[in-house]
């Protein structure tokens, strides 16, 4: 709709979200796409005794590791009469609800129902639902799809960065939409406002810059390349996106003041939907040992990602978490004016949406199946180059992409 002043009246109506996309819960599309990948449900480190309650794609679930060592993943009500397992007590082998003492293994299997008489064989008619877990540099994954489609754990090449050691790190909770939450990690034209522009410099001052902006499809699903001049150097920093809901950048810390080779110590983040309307992101980190990082720094959250900043400094500094998050629970498709800038915006959720038909025509979506012997290559890095400016403004733009594109070639 064009512009007519004072048009508020006319412009009230708020279309539904897009259901392909956004809705997660069992038996919904995107539901079912998501569950066909590996999906982070806890940090290791949040098991220290009691179970954790956790909800996952609209299904709420209980993590815990037994006595001896293993890690499971239930439904939360007891299969009994329904006692969140929350309350239940891990044991040698899996866990007892605290109700009656029935006991599951961690693939749901009833090993007891101590309150039956003798000789009672009910355990055998009993299953808790359960999913299989994968846990990763302290990081527990579970596998919500299809037993018989289950895909082998993917190996990124940027779980090894020579001189740099994977870890644990931040877990944090936005209330909206899994979708718009990644949206914004191939929108790296927000860096320059966002980040700098327009609430001062969040992280350095070369972000101030407005990059040249290009995508590229890649063997992980897609990059941004976000080039920047800064007098005769030319700083290309680099991101992944790896359909469904992972991508990976690199710390927020370069000044482009001096020429140097390509750095990649990246974070891994997966934004896995607890529900339609929240988000919680999960993080391992790539970590010099120089940096001289304790576990407890490595886990925080970066400025901005996380809610925990007071209301009053969010809306005179806001950053990632309230971008985010204000673009509606749900963010309305319908409503946008996607502009050149949203084209890698466009990119993923074309990526997300054909991997989403995919699994609705039963066939295998992008990134389940890879090959077994080599990891899986990534581009995420910033490298600053000497590179002389172009003889006109035009000129040097398309020197800078033709750079920035030479990078991930
Ligand atoms: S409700 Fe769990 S054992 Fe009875
Ligand atoms: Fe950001």
């Amino acid at each position: 709709m064009t512009y007519r002043p004072f048009d508020g009246y006319h412009r009230r109506a708020v279309p539904a979200p897009d259901p392909e996309l956004t809705q997660v819960g069992p038996g919904t599309p995107a539901g079912e796409y998501l569950r066909r990948f590996w999906q982070p449900v806890a940090f290791a480190r949040e098991l220290t005794g009691a179970p954790l309650r956790v909800r996952i794609l609209g299904e709420d679930l209980v993590v815990f590791r037994d006595r001896g060592g293993r890690v499971g993943v239930l439904h939360l009500h007891c299969a009994h009469r329904g006692t969140s397992l929350e309350f239940g007590i891990p044991v040698e082998r899996g866990i007892r609800c605290c109700y009656h003492g029935w006991v599951y293994d961690v693939d749901g299997r009833c090993l007891e129902t101590p309150g039956e008489p003798p000789g009672s064989r009910l355990h055998e008619r009993v299953c808790q639902g359960a999913y299989p877990t994968h846990e990763f540099t302290g990081l527990i994954f579970a596998y919500l799809g299809p037993p018989d489609r289950r895909p082998a754990f993917p190996r990124y090449d940027s779980y090894e960065v020579t001189g740099h050691r994977l870890m644990a790190a931040a877990k944090f909770t936005l209330p909206c939409n899994w979708l718009q939450v990644k949206d914004n990690s191939m929108d790296p034209v927000h860096t320059a406002f966002l980040h700098a522009l327009s609430s001062g410099y969040q992280f350095t001052e070369a972000f101030g810059v407005v990059p040249e902006l290009d995508w590229v499809a890649t063997e992980a699903g897609m990059v941004y390349i976000a080039t920047r001049r800064v007098g005769e150097l030319v700083w290309v920093r680099v991101c992944d996106f790896m359909p469904p809901n992972v991508h990976q950048f690199t710390r927020e810390i370069e000044e482009a003041t001096a020429a140097k080779p390509a750095s990649r110590p990246v974070i891994i983040r997966w934004a896995v939907p607890n529900d339609d309307a929240l988000t919680t992101n999960f993080e391992l980190a790539q970590v010099d040992p120089a940096w001289g990082l304790t576990p407890e720094q490595v886990a925080q959250p970066g400025f901005g990602q996380s809610g925990d900043r007071p209301y009053a400094e969010r809306q005179r500094f806001p950053a990632d978490f309230d971008a985010q998050s204000s673009q509606r629970a749900i963010a309305v498709h319908d409503l946008e004016h996607l502009a050149s800038t949203d084209r890698g915006v466009i990119m993923l959720r074309r990526l997300v949406r054909d991997g989403i038909r995919a699994v609705a025509r039963g066939e295998d979506p992008f990134g389940v199946v890879w090959p077994e012997d080599k990891a899986i290559r990534t581009f995420t890095q910033d490298v600053v180059l000497r590179v002389p400016l172009a003889s006109t403004p035009d000129e040097d733009r398309r020197l800078l992409r033709a750079t920035g594109r030479q990078v991930v070639a």
